[in-house]
């Protein structure tokens, strides 16, 4: 599929979930997150199905996000299920990590490619400050239990506040080259003020090269995340909400009311 810019649309990030297990301070407010009702949310025969329209249309990357993709009921069973779909050649998860050690090997043997997890500082305070009450270790396992796992690449994700001269991306930084993982810096973001920014070392935030849709978990295609335009998979049906997605897709962000625990970065 090709937007109106020319831009070749080939990778749909798809959010399983908005609920998480950490709480991180840009992404998610302390309390009162409204769940959304279960038959707002996409079943698993839905997300196929979408997966399954997307790659007809062109998709050939897939990375599953959320809020925490790992949280998501049975979600080994979502991932064999869009692992045994024919085409897409690069099948991707973001996650914090915390529940790799149980669910790392079996996501390699479902069909994940690369795994990208997110950690912002190694200093326990810190990281149990920016996520409300996570546990630096537990992420650490789980970078340990990915990088046996097999998995094509491991990927760290960092958000910083500005520039990755800051102490707790130092630190995070360190954590890569020890274990030689590529880390990915993410200046933090704001979508109603409209503040965002060229992923450091990742393709994010490149509006020219832009080649990706999102879906939430309520079956909604976001052409950008710095845009409310969007298309209902449940009213229009897949095929058509995808394809006018990419058609509306706008040349470059502005801004927007998306929540990343529900858009998935
Ligand atoms: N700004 C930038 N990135 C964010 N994420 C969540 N909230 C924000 C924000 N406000 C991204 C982080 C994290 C991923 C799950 O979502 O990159 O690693
Ligand atoms: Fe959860 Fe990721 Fe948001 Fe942190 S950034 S609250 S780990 S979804």
């Amino acid at each position: 599929m090709f937007d109106r810019f020319q831009r070749k649309i080939h990778y749909l990030r798809v959010s399983v979930t908005d609920l998480c297990n950490l709480r991180c301070v840009y992404c998610m407010p302390a309390e009162g997150v409204s769940l959304k009702r279960h038959e707002e949310i996409l079943s698993f025969e839905e997300i196929e199905e979408i997966v399954r329209a997307a790659v007809d249309l062109g998709i050939d990357k897939v990375r599953l996000t959320g809020g925490e993709p790992l949280v998501r009921r049975d979600i080994l069973t979502l991932v064999g299920r869009i692992g045994a779909i024919q085409g897409i050649n690069d099948l991707s998860i973001t996650t914090n990590g915390v529940l790799l050690p149980r669910y790392a090997d079996a996501l390699r043997a479902a069909g994940v490619d690369r795994v990208n997890i997110s950690i912002d500082s190694l200093d326990p305070a810190r990281y149990r400050e920016i996520t409300r009450g996570g546990r630096v270790e537990e992420a650490l396992a789980g970078v340990e239990a990915a990088l046996n796992a097999g998995f094509e690449k491991v990927k760290i994700n960092c958000v910083i506040n500005k520039t990755p001269d800051e102490p707790d991306a130092i630190t995070v930084a360190g954590l890569g080259a020890r274990k030689g993982i590529e880390v990915r810096f993410i200046r933090k973001m704001d979508t109603v003020k409209g503040e965002f920014w060229k992923v450091i070392g990742g393709h994010g935030g490149h509006c020219a090269s832009c080649n990706r849709l999102r879906v939430t978990s309520d079956g909604r295609v976001f052409p950008c995340l710095f845009s409310d335009i969007c298309y209902s998979v449940r009213e229009m049906g897949a095929a058509d909400a995808l394809a006018a997605a990419v058609e509306a897709k706008p040349a470059s962000g502005i801004r927007s009311n998306n929540q990343f625990y529900s858009i998935g970065g």
